[in-house]
């Protein structure tokens, strides 16, 4: 699914941008140029970002 029309970049884009390293909108502003020209994606953007976020972090063990 697009998330940023103006750029062309897909769910899939930032997926793989964040498996790469990106962990922050500045990333993927700089990486795919999400958000450089009307920025009605940063919304949506952000969201897909913190989830892909939540994947790549393993659960942290109890604390014992
Ligand atoms: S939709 Fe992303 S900058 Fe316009």
């Amino acid at each position: 699914m697009y998330i940023c029309v103006c750029k062309g970049v897909t769910d899939r884009a930032i997926l793989e941008a964040v498996s790469q390293g990106a962990e922050r909108m500045r990333d993927l502003k700089v990486n795919l140029g999400i958000t450089e020209q009307c920025g009605i994606c940063a919304c949506h953007a952000k969201r897909v970002l913190d989830q892909a976020l939540m994947r790549e972090t393993p659960a942290q063990p109890p604390v014992t």
